[in-house]
């Protein structure tokens, strides 16, 4: 039999691989509820600019609001023949209402139908990871509140390099989740125009008023170039690459946090509520969701580059080809949402060993530039000269097996005479975090300063 759409012009239906490739309704039924409002917002505009008759439309919107409930309800009956949800509701909705059903799709395509039930759900989902990244913000700022005067080693090529405190590191990745919500925004603001009335691609003669459907679906405006309109799957791309850098952010954390749990560095304890056992080995704490924080971003890159790869190339306007936009999203979205309300759990949760990041962040001669810089600063040595002595000093106390401020003064003098009793002072990592009171560094002092800054912005939100 040949399709109740446009079956007109066909004299049988597809092959059973055409349908196969073709359908999209084992995915894109999650679009059914920005589907529906979409087609009621062009029911009522119809209606109200004298296109189809006020008894239609009442007609058209009471059997799309059924329809909606018999989703909601799992009691609609999907069906591949009908390709996907556009198509599969239509129907539905002729047989529940009979011919006015057909009166729906006048000045419309589902190109543009597509466009803008996609772009509703996007935009929504933006809207969740607004919220949730402001959750994760005020996770991020409560844990280094706790702990601004917490010492830690701090890394550069996982090497310990110099003291830093715990608050400074959360904040850190504060900084980076605020951008996150920054590209968020943005991406929210550029896609906040409706593509519905674009119809196929041309426009329509029809006497639509654009305007109207937009403000009925909370868009700001309409888009302004049909052609543009129905090929057009930036904001989907916005996203994907929004929730990459995102995802690569919460990754990054979840290293830190797979390492930092380790019996080795022993800096953190995961909750029971984010960690799991072995079958096997009683004794073990996995982290397990932290390792996961720091997977799911596979998927979500793959999402983009799949993504690109589709629409680079297609001619104006749609193509079939735009129908893969929406698995790829829906997982990117997916492993987000999940990654993100895991990241946040987990910095909730996150027990600090304060004494043995202190320990650690003593190691490795960690206030090395600290001497070097006491040369500078007290001695008048130029810092490539300080550079040279304070490494023979930390060869020296490497060969004793002893810490930089274990060494004795006297074979302190004997690097360089001008060394005096007050070099000790700067050699305690909290000395040494102290002093950096530079804008933006790592003192406590600081680290309250922003924190401060940070409740305001975020008292804002
Ligand atoms: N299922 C299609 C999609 O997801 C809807 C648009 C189909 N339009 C068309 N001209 N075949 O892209």
């Amino acid at each position: 039999t040949s399709n109740e759409m446009w079956g007109g012009r066909f004299a049988s239906g597809p092959d059973a691989i055409m349908e196969e490739i073709n359908a999209s309704i084992d995915f894109d039924k999650r679009l059914y509820e920005e589907d529906i409002a979409g087609s009621k917002a062009h029911a009522v505009m119809l209606a109200d600019r004298g296109i189809i008759s006020a008894e239609d439309c009442d007609k058209i919107v009471k059997g799309l609001e059924s329809i909606r409930v018999e989703i909601a309800e799992g009691r609609f009956a999907f069906s591949r023949a009908r390709e996907d949800i556009h198509m599969n509701i239509e129907a539905r909705l002729a047989e529940l209402i009979g011919p006015a059903a057909g009166r729906l799709h006048t000045a419309r395509s589902r190109n543009d139908q597509v466009a803008v039930d996609f772009r509703l759900h996007v935009k929504t989902a933006l809207q969740r990871f607004e919220a949730g990244l402001v959750e994760f913000l005020r996770a991020l700022v409560d844990k280094a509140e706790a702990h601004a005067d917490t010492v830690m080693p701090g890394f550069t090529h996982l090497q310990v390099a110099q003291p830093v405190t715990f608050g400074h590191h959360c904040l850190a990745y504060a900084e980076m989740a605020a951008r996150d919500l920054g590209r968020c925004r943005d991406a929210l603001e550029r896609m906040d125009e409706c593509p519905l009335g674009a119809a196929a691609l041309a426009g329509t003669g029809f006497p639509i008023d654009r305007h109207q459907t937009a403000a009925a679906l909370g868009f700001r405006e309409p888009t302004r170039n049909s052609l543009d309109t129905v090929s057009d799957r930036d904001f989907a791309l916005e996203f994907l690459s929004f929730a990459a850098i995102a995802g690569t952010h919460l990754s990054r954390l979840a290293e830190e946090i797979v390492i930092w749990s380790t019996p080795q560095f022993g800096f953190v304890r995961l909750s029971d509520a984010f960690s799991t056992g072995s079958s096997i080995m009683p004794q073990k704490r996995n982290p397990d969701a932290a390792e996961l924080v720091r997977a799911k971003p596979g998927r979500i890159n793959g999402a983009l580059i799949s993504l690109l790869t589709v629409m680079k190339g297609l001619p104006l306007t749609y193509s079939k080809d735009m129908q893969e936009d929406k698995e790829q999203v829906f997982d990117a979205i997916d492993s987000l949402q999940l990654a993100l309300a895991a990241a946040t759990g987990m910095v909730r949760d996150l027990v600090v060993d304060v004494e043995a990041m202190r320990k650690a962040a003593g190691h490795g001669f960690s206030t090395a530039t600290d001497l070097a810089d006491w040369l500078v600063r007290e001695a008048g040595l130029p810092f490539r000269e300080a550079h040279h002595v304070t490494g023979r000093a930390v060869s020296m106390a490497e060969e004793r097996r002893i810490g930089l401020a274990d060494l004795p003064l006297d074979d302190l003098k004997s690097l360089n005479p001008a060394i005096t009793e007050d070099v000790f002072s700067v050699l305690t990592v909290e000395a040494s975090v102290a002093s950096r009171k530079s804008f933006g560094g790592t003192a406590p002092d600081n680290v309250r300063a922003q924190i401060a800054v940070w409740r305001e912005r975020l008292d804002l939100e």
